[in-house]
């Protein structure tokens, strides 16, 4: 029987590829989402990618309790993957109680509703920055946990709440910790569309490749690292999403939970990512150095063992392809043509 997975934040970054990642593995799929980091426009975009008439979809938000009742009195849901919360460091250190709200309260008030559906299985959008600076790199997911900014800090008290829920109810659930998820869709209809001047990395470089932004900012050139810049573990959002679908199976197969990395298990330095742009946009991304970033540290890098042994997954995509298809997506312009706006529920 076709089992359904409600998506929270189904339409931005992350949480779309996952829905097309699932319908593809031939799940029913339905999205919360209260446009807050998302266009709806997206839902085109799903329905086109996945050759379906429409996209289920509620708009709203997870701390709105008597929508997420609604939701599992109309649909028949099996499990949910828990996407929807905000996700900029910086902005957590000045906005600590908004982050807590969202992403905490919101949690919550997710695990109330689905306890009072009985509905026990859950996957986790969660973060490798719950190692803090790690001790151990790569890292594996039995290390020390910590956390150094609110954002951090919610992520870390969302996978504690989980563990210790668990203890009292049957919950089963899947808190991936993602690494650093860049690139799009091959199609080039969907990826990440960030309202500002990015924050990230990848998307800050594709702005440099186009033109709107003058020179790539590098964070520091005096790490210990192979060329003194940041090295990180940069993850095709496709793998992602497929880990996502390899988290849902293995915990619905099993009846466990698990706890598990997910990356590529190498890692690249900013210069490097920066010379894989060039090459896979052919433009130009000129640098300009600058002093370290608060609260960055040098490497972050995953130990994928458990992710292949638990889930069997493995990374199937490249730096170089991380790059082509962020510049497809952007190249293409697909993220600026949001004309049609279909409506949720
Ligand atoms: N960097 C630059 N210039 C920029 C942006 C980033 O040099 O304009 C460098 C950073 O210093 C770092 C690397 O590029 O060395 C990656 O930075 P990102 O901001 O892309 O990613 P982070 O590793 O800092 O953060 C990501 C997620 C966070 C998460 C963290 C740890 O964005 O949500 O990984 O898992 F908390």
């Amino acid at each position: 029987m076709t089992k359904t997975v409600l998506l929270t934040g189904g339409l931005g970054f992350i949480g779309s590829h996952t829905y097309v990642a699932l319908v593809e593995a031939g799940y029913r799929v339905i999205i919360l989402d209260d446009l807050s980091n998302a266009k709806a426009s997206v839902q085109t975009r799903l329905a086109q990618i996945t050759q379906q008439n429409e996209v289920r979809f509620y708009q709203g938000s997870v701390l709105d309790r008597g929508l997420l009742d609604r939701i599992f009195k109309q649909e028949d849901v099996t499990a949910v993957i828990h996407f929807a919360a905000k996700k900029a460091v910086g902005e957590s250190t000045t906005d600590p109680i908004g982050y807590f709200e969202t992403n905490i309260s919101g949690l919550l008030n997710l695990l109330q509703a689905m306890k009072a559906a009985e509905v026990w299985n859950l996957v986790f959008s969660s973060s490798a920055t719950v190692y803090g600076d790690a001790t151990k790199v790569p890292t594996p997911e039995d290390s020390p946990l910590s956390s150094t900014n609110p954002y951090g800090y919610t992520k870390l008290a969302g996978e504690q709440i989980l563990n210790q829920a668990a203890m009292a109810d049957p919950w089963v659930f899947g808190i991936l910790r993602y690494f650093n998820p860049v690139g799009a869709h091959p199609s080039g209809l969907i990826g990440e569309d960030p309202q500002d001047i990015p924050n990230n990395l990848v998307p800050y470089i594709a702005k440099v490749a186009t033109g709107e932004l003058s020179a790539l900012q590098v964070f520091g050139d005096d790490y210990p690292t192979r060329d003194g810049t940041g090295e990180r573990d940069y993850v095709h959002v496709m793998d992602l999403a497929r880990g996502h679908v390899l988290s849902l199976g293995a915990l619905l197969a099993n009846g466990t939970s698990h706890t598990v990395n997910l990356g590529t298990g190498r890692a690249y330095s900013v210069l490097e990512v920066a010379d894989a742009y060039e090459k896979a946009s052919g433009r130009a991304v000129p640098r300009i150095i600058k002093p370290r970033r608060a609260g960055d540290v040098a490497i972050s890098q995953a130990d994928v063992t458990r992710a292949g042994q638990l889930l069997n997954f493995e990374a199937r995509f490249d730096i170089h392809d991380m790059c082509q298809s962020s510049w497809h997506w952007i190249s293409t312009g697909a993220q600026d043509a949001a004309s049609d706006e279909p409506s949720g529920q």
